[in-house]
């Protein structure tokens, strides 16, 4: 220990020391110190269907998975990968080539740009950004470039959406890829076919990569949710992340996965390899069975969110928040500035998201954290709503009090 304290050098290596600890250890800490509902982090609380849940039990019992499973994931589950993309989005992919599982998105994440980026390369994000992005980008030893997402508003809707200039003047000679997200977390917006097709023109145009990450694809609420690979000139060129965590509301299973051109599919698999190599055994057999249920399993979750989204919504509304209503994702995303001065803290979300465990008993996430232009961010801030209803009402009635 000696050696370590006296060392003028600090521990942390200088790529990561400014991620030190996260704002959901923080919040967490104070829900549990407070008593607080919890709307901070972004898992549910309630677990999937049975039937998957039965599945994972059989695959135990059966030993199906208890032992390393093969690095790119086990067969079954990367033919029902590849079936799903086919039979959902019409994308043919060859699972032995195309096809990689992943431990969870983050896992495909960190293996995507560790085996895509160099040292001096840049990687355009959306900003705000779901906060592995930033820590892997500079893992890898890429400069990342946000591209900010604006606050609009709509035929009487809030949404934040992509300006596409800003997006092409963040393009140089150094972009590596584009690293894109939709369904967007943490703003709920769903880019539209118009904008993805206007993403795809510049990534062909300026011969880029686009890794995209649609780990909430089947939870849109409003539009639909447009795969960038099946655009024109994408097939090549996109590498997807899916997760079935998001999908079928197994959060701590982490199983995911990657796909695209088997060049892509190749490198990355490289870098995974040497990540976790494997994981999730007997759960990727039952995400296997899980990716072939009836629409109609996945189409029920996202009712069901979708009525909780609008649970929350509105009662934010009623509590004096200016609601940006998401299209998609488990997230909603507020601009505090409404409550006024002395509520909001003069509209900085850090303090406002500090104090509102003691105030009302509920925890949220000031979408700062999720910026490189803090001042962008600092006013929003994002509540979970895939919770229990019953938990909504009651973050709802106790947020009711801030309206006084
Ligand atoms: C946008 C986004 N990508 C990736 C992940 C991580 O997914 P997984 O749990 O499959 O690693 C999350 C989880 O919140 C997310 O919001």
């Amino acid at each position: 220990m000696a050696a370590m304290t006296s060392s003028a050098r600090p521990l942390l290596n200088r790529r990561l020391a400014e991620f030190g600890t996260t704002i959901f250890a923080e919040m967490s800490a104070l829900a549990a110190r407070t008593g607080a509902i919890n709307l901070g982090q972004g898992f549910p609380d309630t677990d999937g269907p049975e039937e998957v849940r039965e599945a994972a039990v059989r695959a135990l019992r059966d030993g199906r998975g208890n032992q390393y499973p093969p690095g790119p994931g086990v067969p079954e589950l990367r033919t029902a990968i590849a079936d799903h993309q086919r039979r959902r989005y019409g994308l043919a992919l060859d699972p032995d080539r195309e096809v990689l599982v992943t431990a969870g998105a983050t896992e495909a994440i960190a293996a995507a740009l560790l085996a895509l980026v160099e040292p001096g390369d840049e990687v355009i994000a959306l900003e705000p950004y779901y906060d592995s992005y930033a820590a892997c980008i500079a893992m890898a030893g890429g400069t990342r470039v946000p591209v900010t997402l604006r606050p609009r508003t709509e035929g009487g809707e809030r949404r934040f959406v992509l300006d596409l200039d800003e997006l092409r003047a963040a393009v140089t000679p150094r972009t590596r890829l584009i690293l894109l997200n939709t369904p967007h977390n943490p703003t709920g917006t769903v880019l539209t076919r118009a904008e993805l097709t206007a993403v795809a023109e510049l990534a062909c145009e300026r011969d880029l990569l686009v890794v995209t990450d649609e780990v909430y694809e089947h939870l849109v609420f409003d539009g639909e949710h447009v795969p960038l690979a099946t655009l024109e000139g994408m097939r090549e060129r996109t590498l997807t992340i899916g997760s079935a965590g998001k999908t079928f509301s197994f959060t701590g299973w982490k199983v995911g996965w990657a796909t695209g051109a088997p060049e892509l599919v190749a490198a990355v698999r490289s870098a995974k390899q040497f990540l976790t190599y494997v994981a999730s055994g007997p759960f990727q057999y039952a995400v296997a069975e899980a990716l072939r249920l009836p629409d109609a399993f996945t189409d029920g979750m996202r009712d069901d969110l979708r009525a909780k989204r609008d649970l929350l919504s509105e009662g934010l509304a009623a509590a004096g928040f200016a609601v940006y209503r998401p299209a998609g994702t488990y997230f909603v995303t507020t601009d505090i500035r409404p409550l006024g001065a002395e509520l909001s803290h003069g509209g900085d979300g850090f303090a406002f998201c500090r104090a509102l465990p003691e105030r009302c008993g509920v925890v949220a996430i000031p979408n700062a954290v999720f910026y490189d232009h803090r001042d962008a961010g600092a006013p929003f801030v994002r509540f979970a709503f895939c919770k229990r209803e019953s938990v909504l009402e009651e973050a709802v009635s106790r947020l009711k009090a801030l309206a006084g």
